[in-house]
């Protein structure tokens, strides 16, 4: 999608981060916006951040609940006339053992991450199909092609997102719609410090400055480099310089290097709970 000026861009988890940034970015570039979130303070906060003239609406949507998915797709046409881009980016994550992590966790951080993510994509498809061309961006991470240990779910869901992304851009290839299966590395957002956990020895300060500390992509960085993806109608885009080693890194040595990662991340976790007690 060349020019996103006038295009209606409607977009999941715009109340903090990324999603935030991609907001306040897509305005700058002229797009009229219909923002969904579950954090209403939150969302208000990314409006009062919008510069430029163009219409902005927002939705307090719960991603996991398929008929509210449905209904605010409605709700965008319905407001805004049509809808020429998705960006299925609201997520959250985990940061517990498959063996210690409850049902009840896993779920939400699945239903979240994956289910979301597909209805988003099928709640929309049908007044996507009704434009000259429009797009799909549907948000990933390096954790869709390499798990990171004690984040299970989120693991499962980003592999799951990109089997999904890679799916629709088979089907959808002869149509108006192009999909962009996006693939951050570490962003400096509040992923973490909104994250689930049944850990008692790191206490979840630790673990957000752990993150902080690296995570080198900024969030408007992100954004940037995925508004990027979107106009060049890419198909898979990377995000970070971190993600460009990883993928390289994947590819070289596929069990390899989740090995190590899993190795260093025990071996970090044995250190903490020693000096815990
Ligand atoms: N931060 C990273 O390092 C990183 C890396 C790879 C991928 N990602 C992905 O980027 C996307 C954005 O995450 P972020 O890093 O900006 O995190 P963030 O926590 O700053 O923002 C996530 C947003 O999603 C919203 N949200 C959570 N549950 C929701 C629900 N049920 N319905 C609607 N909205 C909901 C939150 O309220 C929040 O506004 C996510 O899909 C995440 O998995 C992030």
């Amino acid at each position: 999608m060349k020019n996103l000026s006038g295009k209606v861009v409607a977009l999941t988890g715009a109340a903090s981060g990324i999603g935030r940034c991609l907001a306040i970015q897509l305005a700058d570039k002229g797009c009229h916006l219909a923002l969904a979130d579950v954090d209403r303070k939150g969302l208000e906060e990314t409006i009062a951040l919008l510069s430029g003239n163009t219409k902005v609406s927002m939705y307090i949507v719960d991603v996991a609940d398929k008929d509210r998915v449905y209904a605010w797709a409605e709700e965008v046409v319905a407001d805004h006339g049509q809808v020429d881009v998705i960006i299925n980016n609201a997520g959250v994550a985990s940061t517990t053992s498959i063996e210690d992590i409850s049902y009840q966790d896993f779920d939400w951080v699945f239903n979240i991450v994956f289910y979301g993510v597909l209805y988003g994509t099928k709640a929309f498809l049908p007044y996507l199909r009704l434009r000259p061309e429009a797009n799909i961006v549907n948000i990933s991470s390096v954790n869709g092609f390499f798990p990171f240990p004690n984040n299970g779910p989120y693991n499962a869901a980003k592999h799951a997102v990109k089997g999904l992304n890679q799916t629709l851009i088979q089907e959808l290839r002869n149509t108006n719609i192009r999909v962009t299966s996006v693939h951050p590395g570490g962003i400096k957002t509040n992923i973490v410090r909104n994250s689930r956990s049944a850990d008692d020895f790191l206490e979840k300060d630790k673990k957000v400055k752990e993150f902080d500390k690296v995570a080198g992509t900024t969030a408007e960085k992100a954004a940037s480099i995925i508004i990027g993806g979107l106009v060049k109608n890419r198909k898979r885009q990377l995000v970070g310089k971190d993600a460009v080693v990883i993928d390289l890194l994947v590819r070289m040595f596929p069990q390899g290097f989740s090995d190590l990662v899993g190795f260093a991340v025990g071996r970090k976790d044995r250190k903490s709970r020693q000096s815990a007690g």
